[in-house]
């Protein structure tokens, strides 16, 4: 029987995901059916589960139901549980495997889309919310030589760095801990892209041949990549190519093989 798989979220219309998954089960020759489900916002524990009871063998999980995917998960990854958020539920008779993809689709559209690695680069992170708790494992694990996480509000910023104490001395602080200092990757995890909200990022945040990573992306540059772009990125990018990623990521957990992404970000770019 065709192996059955979806995402759940609310709204879900406009999901990428059952489109990127088709791909990725035609390009490696995978028989599965990948559908959207659109959860009610008070039930999205019950639908998981009915998902489940009729075959369903995983699931992507996105807005606004990650934290409960995560208290749903009879097992979590270290990475989910860092993250307090799941984005993909692996049914294994009784058992629901919670994982996070996020972050590792981030690194590797930055290692592979980008060409850009990570160890051993001075590391910027905007934000200070579920984005960036869902990227920062994912990220320690390149080594790079020092990661600063920012934030509007800097109390969550700190509390972020008490969170991954166990894992690497992050600095963090208020948007004025990083004047003045320069950083080879710099990451946009807040919202401000949503909403169009300028960041308080000068020329001397941008070293020599920076990346200025957006994890938003839309059909037009967001407001972030302007700025990076100003300032002199030598290069920016935005998230679709972390969609695809994480994505490619979910895939190889369910099916145990990673799909190539740059044929699929290719057909999704507008
Ligand atoms: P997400 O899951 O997308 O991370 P979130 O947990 O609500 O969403 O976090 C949103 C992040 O964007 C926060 O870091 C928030 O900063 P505060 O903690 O100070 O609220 C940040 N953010 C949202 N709008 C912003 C703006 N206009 N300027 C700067 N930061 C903003």
């Amino acid at each position: 029987m065709t192996d059955q798989y979806a995402v759940v979220g609310n709204p879900i219309t406009h999901s990428k995901s059952p489109l990127i998954h088709t791909e990725f089960a035609r390009q490696t020759g995978q028989d599965l059916v990948y559908d959207k489900i659109c959860a009610p916002l008070d039930d999205f524990a019950a639908c998981a589960i009915a998902f489940r009871e009729m075959g369903g063998r995983g699931m992507n999980v996105t807005v606004p139901f990650k934290v409960e995917a995560f208290q749903l998960a009879t097992r979590l990854t270290e990475r989910a549980r860092l993250a307090e958020a799941v984005n993909t539920l692996t049914f294994d008779g009784e058992e629901i495997l919670g994982d996070n993809t996020d972050g590792e689709g981030l690194v590797q559209d930055i290692l592979s889309g980008c060409g850009c690695p990570i160890a051993g680069k001075r590391v910027l992170v905007l934000g200070a919310g579920g984005a960036t708790r869902g990227i920062l494992l994912p990220l320690i694990a390149q080594q790079p030589a020092a990661l600063m996480v920012v934030n509007r509000t800097a109390a969550k910023a700190e509390a972020l760095r008490e969170h991954v104490a166990n894992h690497f001395a992050i600095e963090a602080g208020g948007f004025e801990a990083m004047e003045g200092r320069a950083f080879d990757l710099l990451i946009n995890a807040t919202s401000a892209s949503l909403s169009a909200t300028p960041l308080p990022l000068g020329a001397d945040n941008f070293a020599s041949g920076a990346l200025a990573y957006d994890l938003a992306y839309g059909s037009e540059e967001t407001v972030f990549m302007r700025q990076a772009r100003v300032c002199g990125a030598a290069q920016v990018a935005d998230g679709l190519g972390m969609l695809v990623g994480q994505a490619a990521e979910s895939f190889k957990l369910w099916r145990g093989v990673r799909p190539d992404t740059a044929p699929v970000i290719a057909l999704l770019r507008p």
